[in-house]
């Protein structure tokens, strides 16, 4: 079993590694620090057996609308479901912070996390080609939580 959790600065550590083996982008624990104390409510990770095996980022953007600008699971935890309580917690606060739409960007060849966030409600809304510095296009999905 896992549980689902607010993040902790001890947990950064972990979270950064995570990110370092399952992400393309390299980030350093002071980006994750400052995540942190700017959103605090966003920020969840997931602890199994005393380990972090997973996490999501949240920020508020404008008005009613946050972003996930980074979800990730441990390799050796995927296809388990930890993703799906993840995010399924991270809509829960998010409602609970009176957003009223969720959005974020996935590279358009990432079939798995494109196939994980519609299964999560999100739909793909546009595409932006290259989109990230290594000229791969983005597509950009949304879930609205609550209409104005
Ligand atoms: C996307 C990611 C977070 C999913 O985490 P996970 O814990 O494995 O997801 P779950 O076990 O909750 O899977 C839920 C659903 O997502 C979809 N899914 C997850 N992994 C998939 C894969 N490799 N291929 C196809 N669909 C997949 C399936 O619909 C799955 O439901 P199912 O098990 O009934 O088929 C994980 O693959 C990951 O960390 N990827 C690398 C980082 C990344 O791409 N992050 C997103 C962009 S920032």
């Amino acid at each position: 079993m896992f549980e689902i959790r607010h993040v902790q600065p001890q947990d950064i550590f972990s979270v950064v590694k995570i990110a370092y083996e399952s992400l393309p982008e390299r980030y350093s624990p002071e980006v994750f620090n400052k995540f942190y104390e700017l959103f605090s409510e966003g920020f969840l990770v997931a602890e199994k057996l005393h380990k972090i095996v997973g996490f999501i980022v949240g920020i508020k953007t404008s008005n009613g609308i946050a972003r996930i600008p980074l979800l990730s699971v441990d390799k050796k935890f995927r296809k388990q479901g930890i993703g799906s309580a993840l995010i399924t917690q991270f809509l829960k606060e998010m409602s609970l912070q009176n957003i009223r739409q969720v959005e974020l960007e996935v590279r358009i060849n990432n079939d798995a996390a494109i196939k994980f966030y519609k299964k999560h409600g999100f739909d793909v809304i546009e595409t932006v080609p290259r989109f990230y510095p290594t000229g791969e296009d983005a597509c950009i999905m949304k879930r609205v939580l609550r209409s104005c």
